[in-house]
């Protein structure tokens, strides 16, 4: 008879909720009891409570990470006619927020040590007016030399720290060092809502009330709208989940951490590259990423083995069929490119096992090739 093999996914979540479900359960039961959904108390407390665990002071709940990145781009006045710098080596959404606003997109290389923007790479022009470094993976961007190029070009700095909840940079939180900082709480995500959801921070008051406008049909009061603005509101279902898992945010990122380093321990001995964080970041782990040259076998032996890895991104942006009239080449960013053929993401997540890590190590090691 054959034996079915136990499942390792790349990220459980049956397990999490299972964890926490009276107080999920609780919470929801709350919201449907008092038939509250949109513009309620919770979204209020959830924004609170996210801005002091941040330590910072202005910010808004909005709909998904893509909506915070371009609320934040708007927020600060960019539109079309800028030029907006970023990563090709990051998930699509990115570049849709650059978008649409109406800015153009340009890309820089990533540093292959921590798979960040590399700001040397950065092509400014005239026309630049913001970059968005992406904290990849939970790894920061190097916000020193970020922070150097936007201070000598006077560019607007919006931090994509959608993987990226409580990491930091020379004990600042990311998504705060920037002129604003944009957050996803996808289900996946080290803090991740029942659906989708989003965040918004801004060190600027006024950006702040500017893009709390922006999210809300452009208005503050119920039937004057002061701005064209949009629906990309969080609503209040999510943020009784949010609130809830917060409470847990800062113990999970260090079970994630802890896994993470095991595996940094075994791989290294075997000579396979692993993310390696600038001295000045604290990462956070949000997928765990090393390379590999024979990806196509290793994720077959992987996926044979019930264990689920992925592969975060394969395709770079400036290579995606929807920037094609944009002239994007194979060989303009080959470290990207080169990153893009190699990486694969392992299964981590604050509610895997030692012995899960272990398996999933041995079944890595024995068809892995650096
Ligand atoms: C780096 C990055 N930016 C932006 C996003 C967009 O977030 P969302 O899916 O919540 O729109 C994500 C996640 O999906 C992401 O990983």
């Amino acid at each position: 008879m054959m034996h079915a093999v136990a499942q390792i996914p790349l990220v459980n979540l049956q397990r999490q909720y299972a964890a926490i479900r009276p107080e999920i359960d609780q919470a929801i039961a709350e919201v449907v009891g008092r038939q509250e959904f949109i513009s309620g108390k919770l979204v209020a407390a959830f924004t609170k409570e996210w801005l002091a665990a941040l330590n910072t002071p202005y910010g808004a709940a909005c709909s998904n990470g893509t909506s915070a990145i371009s609320l934040a781009l708007k927020g600060l006045g960019i539109g079309p006619g800028d030029e907006v710098v970023t990563t090709a080596h990051t998930f699509f959404a990115t570049v849709e927020a650059i978008h649409a606003v109406g800015a153009t997109p340009v890309f820089g290389d990533i540093d292959p040590a921590t798979y960040t923007l590399d700001v040397d790479t950065v092509p400014v022009t005239s026309r630049t007016r913001a970059i968005i470094p992406v904290h990849l993976y939970g790894t920061a961007a190097d916000m020193d030399a970020v922070k150097a190029l936007s201070d000598s070009h006077d560019l607007k700095v919006i931090e994509d720290a959608a993987q990226a909840h409580f990491a930091a940079w020379g004990g600042k939180a990311l998504g705060t060092i920037g002129d604003a900082g944009t957050f996803s709480f996808y289900p996946g995500k080290n803090l991740g809502a029942y659906g989708d959801a989003g965040f918004v921070v801004t060190r600027d008051g006024r950006v702040a009330t500017k893009i709390a406008k922006l999210l809300n049909h452009g208005r503050e009061t119920k039937y004057t709208h002061d701005l064209m603005g949009e629906n990309n509101r969080m609503d209040e279902l999510q943020a009784a989940v949010l609130r809830v898992k917060l409470r847990h945010l800062a113990a999970w990122t260090e079970k994630r951490r802890a896994h993470a380093h095991a595996y940094d321990a075994r791989f290294l001995l075997d000579g396979f590259k692993v993310i390696k964080p600038y001295p000045k970041a604290s990462s956070v782990y949000h997928l765990y990423v090393v390379e590999v040259s024979n990806r196509d076998e290793t994720l077959a032996h992987l996926q044979a083995n019930g264990i689920g890895a992925g592969v975060h991104y394969p395709v770079p942006l400036h290579l995606q069929p929807a920037m094609a009239d944009r002239g994007g080449k194979r060989g303009q960013l080959p470290k990207t490119e080169a990153a893009a053929d190699r990486v694969i993401s392992l299964p981590l997540c604050p509610d895997l096992t030692d012995e899960e890590r272990a398996r999933v190590c041995d079944v890595f090691l024995a068809i892995a090739r650096p």
